[in-house]
């Protein structure tokens, strides 16, 4: 027998990140996966073959022979490759969708960075609408972490969020549902694991991967001064002999390795401010920043910017999923009341 719950709309509210893709499915997270794709280049074509996505291929990062390479499509902030990112995108949404006969085509909403181009934009919904949308709605990435985060943005005030994923820092001020300022940098997670690898090379005369440089940063890191010390071993393979060795890495050090990443998303939140309208100001003073995406976990961040701004920083309760869920709510606001949200320009 048919259930009416065959034909319900489905709703797919996607976070297409650097680093990691959720997707919400009529309010239900029902996948979370590294933004990661294995390829293998097809002798005498110009196609690449996908051979694994996801959590499969994030494990064979830096560990593939010859033929085969895994990548990250959007490395950096930006569609680094179209192609593997509209073939990525294709298979997650298949693989959540598992369609069947009956099954209605969904409507899909993606959240993407602020500062996304209007080609890229283009090539996002059309991988949607080839993956079998049949609404695609766009939503910037702020908007959707602040709705998540649980911010009322639909009133008539101002409302700062500032959201540290893996490639970009996306700072927003929004009000009536509508962006009043928003800026994307491109210095975030990824950016704090380069500066680590960098110091590493420097202090320790050693060669560290990707996978350790995050280790130390979740570990051990920290984005403001504490008198409690942490230390690890860690290994990495030194510069002089090219043997694996072992080093120790402290919070103090990390802190010293990531000066320069949190000095430009500090100037930047302060630059928002500054150029934000006084009522809004005056708003924010009292509602505070409310920090999302996987960066707002690392130790101390609310602190400093607390510190640098004088403002009250909260943490967002989930700041890994705030963006999915939050468009997932903006997705039903849109179904319900037919509403639009807005962007800065
Ligand atoms: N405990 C932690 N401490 C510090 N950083 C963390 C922690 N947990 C996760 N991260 C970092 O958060 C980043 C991923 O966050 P998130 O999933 O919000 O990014 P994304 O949405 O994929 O990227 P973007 O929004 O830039 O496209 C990674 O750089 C990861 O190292
Ligand atoms: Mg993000």
């Amino acid at each position: 027998m048919f259930t009416l719950d065959l034909f319900k709309p489905r709703c797919l509210s996607i976070d297409l990140g650097t680093v990691n893709t959720l997707i919400y499915l009529n309010g239900e997270l029902v996948l979370n996966e590294p933004s990661v794709v294995a390829i293998r280049d097809e002798p005498g074509s110009l196609e690449k073959i996908v051979l694994a996505v996801g959590k499969e291929a994030k494990a064979m990062l830096g560990r593939t022979p010859g033929a085969i390479e895994a990548i990250r499509p959007m490395k950096d902030g930006v569609i680094a490759d179209f192609t593997i990112t509209k073939k990525m995108l294709q298979h997650f949404i298949r693989q959540v969708l598992n369609q069947g006969f009956f099954s209605p085509s969904p409507d899909i909403l993606i959240c993407v960075p602020c500062g996304a181009t209007q080609v890229e934009r283009r090539a996002i919904k059309e991988s949607a609408v080839e993956a079998g949308a049949k609404n695609v709605f766009l939503i910037d990435e702020p908007i959707a972490a602040a709705l998540g985060a649980g911010m009322e943005i639909g009133e008539s005030a101002g409302h700062m969020v500032v959201d540290v994923g893996g490639g970009t820092t996306e700072i927003g001020i929004m009000s009536l549902n509508g962006v009043i300022y928003a800026e994307s940098l491109r210095v975030a997670g990824d950016a704090f694991n380069d500066s680590i690898t960098k110091y590493v090379r420097s202090k320790h005369r050693t060669v560290i991967g990707e996978n350790t440089a995050e280790k130390i940063k979740e570990e051990i890191g920290s984005a403001f001064k504490s008198s409690a010390v942490k230390r690890k071993t860690y290994v990495g393979r030194s510069i002089s002999t090219g043997l694996p060795t072992e080093f120790i890495m402290t919070n103090v050090q990390v802190l010293e390795a990531l000066r320069e990443p949190l000095a430009t998303i500090i100037s930047a939140i302060r630059t928002a401010l500054e150029q934000t309208p006084p009522e809004v100001s005056s708003d924010i003073a009292k509602s505070g920043i409310m920090l999302t995406g996987g960066g707002a976990l690392l130790q101390g961040l609310n602190q400093l910017i607390k510190d640098r701004t004088n403002l009250d920083v909260r943490i967002a309760e989930d700041p890994l999923t705030c963006v999915a869920s939050g468009g997932d709510k903006a997705l039903e606001m849109i179904n319900k009341n037919n509403m639009s949200f807005l962007s800065a320009e």
